[in-house]
């Protein structure tokens, strides 16, 4: 696992890179930097076989090719992709298809990663195209550095939908709602997870007598989500959010 070794340290290093350059202008990338930091160097670990569904093979690789950028962020994941352990994001004999074989994620720290850390989960997160991921929160703060394709993120229920582009980084505050729409062509994204980082993922939706419900997606072992029921979302949440 030597060179696994090495390319995960480069990311990291990369990645800490882009967003040391960019706290000057956007402080609340400064957590995200700190935290990065303290990401201990200890031994890779070995991980299991990458997903085999078509769909993610071909769209990882479309993604790949389609990198703009020699930027040391995006050679870095270039050479580490294809030693991660992707995995389908979501999990649920209930859940429709066209989303979960539209959302694929691959650890470089994390529970499952190739290092391990109790506060940070990061790596890259594959959007297939034509993936609307709903309204959702979560209690993690979370950053995208958009790497390849585009996505057209959300804030707020009645938040204006806009544009993430390659070597472009979004900042979701904890708790806040958002949601995450592809168009034609596969979307990678480096994710970073900061904060509360194993709680619950709450999926929103509007039902036809306008209340909002919440769908609570709980942490796997294998560090994907499982749905665990519904519930009301509480008003005062509601109105935070609208
Ligand atoms: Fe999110």
């Amino acid at each position: 696992m030597e060179n696994a070794d090495r390319l995960a340290k480069d990311y990291l290093k990369a990645l800490t890179g882009e967003l040391t350059a960019r706290s000057g202008d956007d402080p609340s990338l400064v957590p995200f930097r700190v935290e990065m930091m303290d990401v201990a160097h200890g031994p890779v670990e070995t991980v299991g076989p990458p997903c085999s569904l078509p769909v993610f093979q071909e769209s990882l690789a479309a993604a790949l090719e389609a990198m703009p950028s020699s930027d040391p962020i995006f050679e870095a994941v270039r050479a580490l992709a294809a030693k991660l352990a992707w995995y389908q994001v979501y999990q649920g004999a209930d859940l429709d298809p066209k989303l979960a074989e539209r959302m694929f994620a691959g650890q470089v720290v994390g529970q499952i990663g190739l290092l391990k850390s109790d506060n940070v989960r990061t790596g890259l997160f594959l959007l297939v195209p034509g993936l609307h991921y709903p309204m959702h929160t979560h209690g993690a703060s979370e950053i995208y550095f958009c790497l390849s394709g585009s996505v057209t993120l959300q804030y707020g229920l009645n938040g204006v939908p806009f544009d993430l582009g390659p070597g472009e980084i979004s900042v979701t505050q904890s708790k806040q709602v958002h949601s995450l729409t592809t168009g034609l062509q596969p979307t990678l994204l480096v994710y970073q997870w900061i904060g509360d980082v194993d709680s619950p993922n709450w999926w929103w939706e509007m039902r036809s007598d306008g209340k909002w419900w919440q769908e609570k997606w709980a942490r796997q072992d294998d560090a994907s989500w499982a749905a665990e029921g519904v519930e009301p979302v509480p008003q005062d949440e509601v109105t935070a959010m609208s």
